[in-house]
């Protein structure tokens, strides 16, 4: 056991175990938050992070493929080796390892899993897929669901909400997204920012259209980044970088950013305009976050624990100017960054999601004064959270009207939001829709 502690870590045993309580409901992050750093070499951290997230992604599409290649399934008994076996053929499909190579470093983790009794058949059931790859791929191919590994729910559901666009949308969801920056404008220029980089050898770009945004060729360790410790920028995708915009912000505000951790829209608006915040959360963790990423940036706001959908318990009774909602989603718009979330999120998840963003609407309207401006925002594309929502809350509310802002290019889906789909203009799927309070 002593001699187990001390042997250097295997990345791919690593990341079998830790793909496998991905599986049983854990998130990716998390588990790859607590997994990492048993990993001593970077690159191996690197090969840890790409194993899970292709992992996840793919997992609807090999899992189909090893009930073709095992006689009696691995999953429940063995989760740790069936997820080994998974991540074999995700080092030979999706990664392009070279076969030997890819076959060997497997067999050699089933062996640092401490369970040798399986090296011969992952050896066998990985060089019979080199074998009979051609047929099993028109298999899995004939199955919708190992296709796009993606669930039958959300193939119905993005079949349903945007016929058209569907197959694009899964693509990109099975796509590595690029690492989008957002330049703090109080602590640094964006070209300045940029030489810096070009002078540390990191491949960035400003974008057209974002006034503090850069785009990274390719995947980085942020902390490591130039005027990373003093602040200069924080990561953030470009679709969530149109939030402080809409908000309309100008010196004095007060505003409330009613779903704020881990902080980084409350970030952008304390960046863009002297306001008084509110950052408020329901998750206690989460919300310790935000003053952490506040004080890296140089900023601060009033942090608040509560639930946005019961606001006697922390509301002062002074009216705000603007609020955000950056409400709880499925997500679906950012599975490219979070592909667990096609394993975890059920049908039945969006009824309740939809639910209690109508509450947290509904409860934070009265707290909005005369002519005032709240913006609601999700990560999703599931029309239901979007305009469906917003159309329903107009139906309940006759002082509401929607402002039709849309950042450019962007789908205008109804009740004057506006909605980006995966991968569209390179960014996350996100929907924005702007309210103001007539009377
Ligand atoms: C999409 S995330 C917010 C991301 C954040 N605005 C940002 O830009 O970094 C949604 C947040 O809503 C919080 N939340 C969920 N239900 C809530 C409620 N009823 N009241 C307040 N916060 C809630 C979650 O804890 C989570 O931090």
């Amino acid at each position: 056991m002593k001699a187990a502690a001390t042997a250097p870590a295997n990345a791919r045993a690593l990341a079998a175990q830790a793909l496998a309580r991905v599986v049983r409901g854990e998130s990716l992050r998390a588990v790859f938050t607590a997994t990492a750093p048993r990993l001593t070499d970077a690159r191996d951290r690197a090969l840890l992070s790409s194993l899970l997230h292709e992992g996840a992604r793919w997992w609807l599409r090999y899992d189909a493929a090893l009930e073709r290649l095992l006689e009696r399934s691995l999953r429940e008994r063995e989760a740790d080796v069936h997820a080994l076996a998974l991540l074999g053929l995700v080092q030979l499909d999706v990664l392009h390892q070279p076969e030997y190579a890819a076959v060997a470093a497997t067999v050699d983790a089933v062996r640092a899993l401490r369970k040798p009794k399986f090296a011969g058949l992952i050896n066998a059931l990985l060089r019979r897929w080199l074998r009979e790859r051609d047929n099993l791929l028109a298999q899995l191919d004939a199955d919708p669901v190992a296709r796009s590994a993606h669930p039958r729910w959300l193939l119905d559901a993005l079949a349903h909400d945007w016929p058209d666009a569907a197959d694009a949308i899964v693509a990109a969801d099975n796509a590595q997204a690029p690492l989008w920056l957002r330049v703090n404008r109080r602590r640094a220029q964006r070209e300045e920012l940029l030489a810096r980089f070009a002078q540390a050898g990191v491949e960035a770009q400003a974008v057209a259209g974002h006034d503090q945004a850069i785009v990274l060729a390719h995947s980085v360790d942020v902390t490591r980044l130039p005027g990373y410790a003093e602040g200069a920028f924080s990561v953030q995708d470009g679709a969530a970088q149109f939030a402080a915009g809409l908000l309309d912000l100008a010196a004095g505000q007060r505003v409330l950013d009613a779903c704020a951790a881990p902080g980084g829209k409350s970030a952008h608006i304390l960046e863009s305009a002297e306001v008084r915040l509110v950052a408020l959360d329901s998750d206690a963790r989460r919300l310790a976050r935000v003053a952490e990423n506040l004080a890296r940036l140089g900023l601060a706001a009033e942090t608040r624990g509560g639930d946005a959908a019961a606001p006697a318990a922390w509301w002062d009774g002074k009216p705000f100017d603007r609020i955000l909602i950056d409400a709880p989603c499925s997500a679906t718009g950012i599975v490219r960054r979070q592909p667990d979330i096609k394993l975890h999120r059920r049908a039945v998840d969006i009824t309740h999601l939809v639910a209690g963003q109508a509450r947290i609407l509904d409860a934070l309207w009265p707290l909005l004064g005369p002519r005032g401006r709240l913006v609601y925002a999700t990560c999703s594309v599931l029309a239901d959270e979007n305009a469906g929502q917003i159309e329903r809350f107009l139906a309940r509310h006759a002082g509401a009207r929607a402002l039709d802002v849309a950042p450019p290019g962007w789908r205008r889906p109804g009740a004057g939001g506006a909605q980006n789909l995966p991968g569209e203009r390179g960014m996350d799927g996100f929907y924005y829709a702007i309210l103001e309070k007539v009377h």
